[in-house]
């Protein structure tokens, strides 16, 4: 049975959409399965990120992602932003020795006003995330600001997101990118696209 995160349904916003409180720290502890590392995987190989690479995931959850990026890119730079102080703390955690060596900074923040300069990042991904951000085109115009001028990004969705593949192609388009192409498995959606 797939459950789909629907961001207007409180309890499963307290505990996915969103997390916070107690409802989130457990909706946390389930978003670091398995299935989501090789999610991350399929994300970042599409993203072909190289190790000098300097890459920004948005809504990060417990930080599997992250940790997945820091551990491709040794002589770059991981950094991630999450709207959820709880997640924000859980990714510290998974992430420790990374952001205590300063290869990975992660912040709390709003997609919409991405706390970095015009032009920082070569990559961009998020997982399962754009589906409950307030405007999707604002968050992906803001992603876009955030690359370099050759910059490209990822947006990965496992079945339980609901993210129908069709919206996907307009939304990259209207958020400003271009080359964009959907990729579809059982495990999910990729869609890939350039600034
Ligand atoms: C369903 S969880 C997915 C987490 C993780 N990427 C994964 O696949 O396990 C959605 C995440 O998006 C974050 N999020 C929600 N709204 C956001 C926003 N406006 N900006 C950044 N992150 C946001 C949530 O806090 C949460 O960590």
């Amino acid at each position: 049975m797939v459950v789909v995160l629907n961001p207007k349904n409180t309890l499963l916003d307290r505990m996915f959409g969103r997390p916070r409180g107690l409802l989130g720290r457990i909706g946390g502890r389930l978003l670091a399965t398995r299935g989501k590392r090789k999610m991350a995987e399929w994300v970042l190989s599409e993203l072909d990120v190289e190790p000098t690479d300097h890459v920004i995931e948005i809504g990060f959850g417990p930080g599997i992602g992250i940790q997945s990026a820091a551990a491709r890119t040794p002589d770059g730079f991981v950094a991630g932003v999450d709207y959820s102080e709880v997640m924000v703390e859980l990714a510290l955690n998974q992430n420790a020795e990374d952001v205590e060596a300063g290869n990975v900074e992660l912040r709390f923040g709003s997609v919409d006003d991405l706390p970095y300069e015009d032009g920082t990042f070569d990559l961009a991904f998020s997982i399962n995330s754009m589906q409950v951000w307030p405007n999707p085109i604002e968050g992906l115009e803001e992603i876009r600001r955030v690359l370099k001028p050759s910059g490209r990004v990822v947006l990965g969705f496992t079945p339980s997101a609901g993210q129908s593949s069709d919206e996907l192609q307009p939304l990259l388009s209207d958020g400003g990118f271009d080359n964009i192409r959907i990729e579809e498995k059982e495990m999910g959606i990729c869609a890939i696209a350039s600034k």
